[in-house]
């Protein structure tokens, strides 16, 4: 028995849509369907999946004005028509639990969590990608829709859960990266390690100044010493250094990404070395110099792995990798999507097999 209530209009919805296989780009096509809970009294109300639409909401919701917001990245997939599959869910739901906590939001239990995205990925299944590589991309999130301009933390908020069959993130095979010495993404005691837009929002002029030098992406520094790497913004970063992988050890400025530790698994499994350590930017810079640092990559779940071709700083200095594509971030590229597409063996437990239950 499903605790989510099924609007017929929803159905109505799914079989009445068609799609454009060929231009579903990223997060641009939404699935007809999304599902809708609301939190008032100190309680959530049933959770329903009802058509995809718009929202009406009063222009005093908090969230507009203080930004009380948290969401998460998942995807199904249903390569060679496999599935839909599921990747390790609790994970999400457990760090959208994290986010919900620092940003004094209530939770959601993991189980209805992990429901609520189950029965979007089964009702949708006919429009996840069957192309290795894409897939229904998830967005669940949550909102402050209490009515009010005082600055406290809200009562009353939505949750939903919204689809996208996407293809890549990246159009490029690999991007290239911009040291970013001068903003800073998230500060010690900050929000850094919770899924909240906010933490985005605060990146985007890095980002769109970088862009304007030809990069693709900035590299956030920790903002004390403007020295040691954390993330790139919706992406963790790996980078080979004498045949071993490197990755920022956590910190509260860092989101913990799924995909992130997926690998640090996946790599051990493969006999990698692995290292989750302080890296120093001058340090990483000789490295590539001196051609000890062969490969660098970004991961996430929209992400998935993309290679890094290079570096480079504001002032027009360029650090070029010696592979745009190496072998291992190609070994590692292969060996999680075939786990998550389910064409190998899942020797981790990560996969549900929504066609299994
Ligand atoms: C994800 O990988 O799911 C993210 O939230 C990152 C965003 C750039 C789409």
């Amino acid at each position: 028995m499903s605790n989510i209530k099924i609007n017929p209009q929803a159905l109505e919805a799914i079989n009445n849509y068609s799609i454009d296989w060929d231009n579903i780009g990223f997060g641009k096509c939404m699935a007809p369907t999304m599902i809708v809970a609301d939190y008032n009294n100190g309680k959530w109300g049933d959770l329903e999946m009802v058509p995809y639409g718009n929202l009406t909401l009063s222009p005093t919701c908090k969230v507009f004005h203080y930004a009380q917001e948290i969401f998460e990245g998942m995807k199904a997939y249903r390569v060679d028509r496999n599935g839909p599959l599921l990747f390790r869910p609790y994970e999400n739901a457990k760090r959208f639990n994290i986010s919900a906590e620092r940003m004094v939001m209530p939770t959601l239990n993991e189980d209805l969590f992990v429901e609520s995205v189950k029965v979007m990925a089964a009702h949708c299944k006919d429009f996840i990608p069957t192309k290795t590589g894409e897939s229904l991309y998830i967005r669940p999130f949550m909102f402050a829709t209490e009515e009010h301009l005082g600055i406290k933390p809200a009562d009353q908020f939505k949750y939903m859960v919204l689809a996208s069959p996407s293809g890549a993130y990246f159009s490029s095979d690999s991007i290239t990266i911009q040291i970013e010495r001068r903003y800073t993404r998230a500060c010690p005691g900050g929000t850094g390690y919770a899924k909240t837009g906010g933490n985005y929002a605060a990146s985007l002029k890095a980002v769109k100044e970088a862009r304007e030098r030809g990069f693709d992406q900035t590299l956030w520094l920790d903002s004390e010493h403007k020295r040691y790497l954390e993330e790139l913004s919706g992406m963790n970063i790996f980078c080979l250094i004498n045949g071993e992988l490197h990755t920022p050890a956590m910190t509260e400025s860092i989101l913990d990404g799924i995909t992130r530790r997926s690998l640090i698994d996946l790599a051990k499994s493969y006999g990698i070395t692995v290292h989750e350590s302080k890296m120093d930017i001058d340090e990483l810079i000789a490295q590539i110099q001196n051609g000890s640092c062969t490969e660098a990559f970004a991961c996430g779940t929209a992400a998935i792995i993309t290679p890094i071709g290079g570096f480079g700083e504001t002032d027009g200095k360029k650090y070029e990798l010696k592979e745009s594509f190496g072998p291992i971030a190609s070994k590692l590229r292969d060996g999680l999507l075939s786990i998550q597409e389910g064409r190998t063996e899942d020797p981790f437990n990560w996969i549900v097999d929504l066609s299994k239950l």
